[in-house]
C-alpha cells in the first residue's frame, strides 16, 4: 500500500500530546524551598497549558500526575499531593466547563484516598458534556500494570468463550487498555531533561515523537508548549515505513 506524504499521514498539530510532568522537586530546590512548593507550582501550570491545547487545536492532552511508583515517596509529599490534587478539583471545574475541557482519569482511581476520588468522580460527571478537550490525568498509574490487566480481560474473554485465541489482535488489545476508545498520543513531552519513559503508556507511544525540554514543568509555559508543537511539525513521521517519491510505502 502506499499513501502520499507528507499529508496524508503527518498532521501538522498533534491531535493528542502526554506530558511527563518533571521538575518540581529541582525547581523548589533550587529555590531552596521544600519539594511541595514546586508541585504547588507545577499544578497552577496545567490550566495554562490546557488552554494552550486549546488554542492550538489539539483534542486530547494527558498528564501523568501521580504514579505507582510515586507511593514510595515520603508520607508528608504524597499527603501535600493529594491536597493538591483535590485543590485543582474543586477549583478548576468551573474554569473547565467555560473552556469545554473534558475530564478522565486513568490509573487505579479506586485506590486514591476517599476524598479525592470522590471528587475526581464529581469533577468526571460535572465535566462529561464538554468537547473541545479531553484532559485526562493519569493518577496511580502504571504502563505494566495496565498492559497486565489488559491482558487479564482478554484472556477471561477467550476462558468465557466470547473470543477466540487468534481474534486478539493489535486494535483489539488497545481497545482493553484504560485509553481504549482515545487516539495514541502524536507527542510525548517531557520537561527537565529527562530522557525516560518512566512506566507512562509504554503501548501507546509506539509511534510518538518524543520532546524532550531542559525547562522544568513549573516553568513551562504556553510559549514551551508552541516550540514543543514546532518541533513535532517539523517531524518526518514514517511509522518505520520509507518515503520514496513524495509517498509512504506501508505494509499491505
Ligand atoms: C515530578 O516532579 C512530578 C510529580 C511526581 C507530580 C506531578 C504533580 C503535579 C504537577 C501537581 C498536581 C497535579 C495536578 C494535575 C493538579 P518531581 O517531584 O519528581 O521533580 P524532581 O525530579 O525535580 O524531584
Amino acid at each position: 500500500m502506499t499513501v502520499s506524504a507528507p499529508n496524508d499521514i503527518t498532521p501538522k498539530i498533534p491531535r493528542h500530546i502526554a506530558i511527563i510532568m518533571d521538575g518540581n522537586g529541582r525547581w523548589a530546590r533550587e529555590r531552596g524551598w521544600p519539594r511541595l512548593k514546586g508541585h504547588e507550582q507545577g499544578s497552577s501550570r496545567v490550566q495554562d497549558i490546557c488552554e494552550g491545547c486549546i488554542d492550538a487545536g489539539v483534542d486530547y492532552l494527558t498528564l501523568y500526575a501521580f504514579s505507582t511508583e510515586n507511593w514510595c515517596r515520603p508520607k508528608h509529599e504524597i499527603a501535600g499531593l493529594m491536597l493538591l490534587l483535590e485543590r485543582f478539583l474543586a477549583e478548576k471545574v468551573a474554569e473547565m466547563n467555560r473552556n469545554g475541557v473534558k475530564l478522565a482519569t486513568i490509573g487505579r482511581i479506586a485506590d486514591l484516598p476517599d476524598a479525592v476520588r470522590k471528587r475526581l468522580e464529581r469533577a468526571v460527571e460535572e465535566t462529561s458534556h464538554n468537547d473541545r478537550l479531553v484532559l485526562t490525568l493519569a493518577l496511580n498509574y502504571g504502563s505494566r500494570d495496565e498492559i497486565v490487566e489488559a491482558a487479564r480481560s482478554l484472556a477471561a474473554s477467550v476462558q468465557s468463550g466470547e473470543i477466540m485465541t487468534d481474534e486478539i489482535t493489535k486494535e483489539l488489545f488497545s481497545s482493553r487498555l484504560s485509553t481504549g476508545g482515545m487516539p495514541d498520543p502524536d507527542l510525548l513531552i517531557r520537561t527537565s531533561g529527562e530522557m525516560r519513559l518512566s512506566n507512562f503508556l509504554l503501548w501507546q507511544l509506539s509511534y510518538t515523537e518524543i520532546h524532550v525540554t531542559q525547562k522544568l514543568w513549573p516553568d513551562f509555559g504556553r510559549q514551551d508548549l508552541r516550540d514543543a508543537i514546532a518541533d513535532f511539525s517539523s517531524r518526518d513521521r514514517r511509522y518505520g515505513a520509507a518515503v520514496e517519491n513524495g509517498s509512504i510505502s506501508l505494509p499491505a
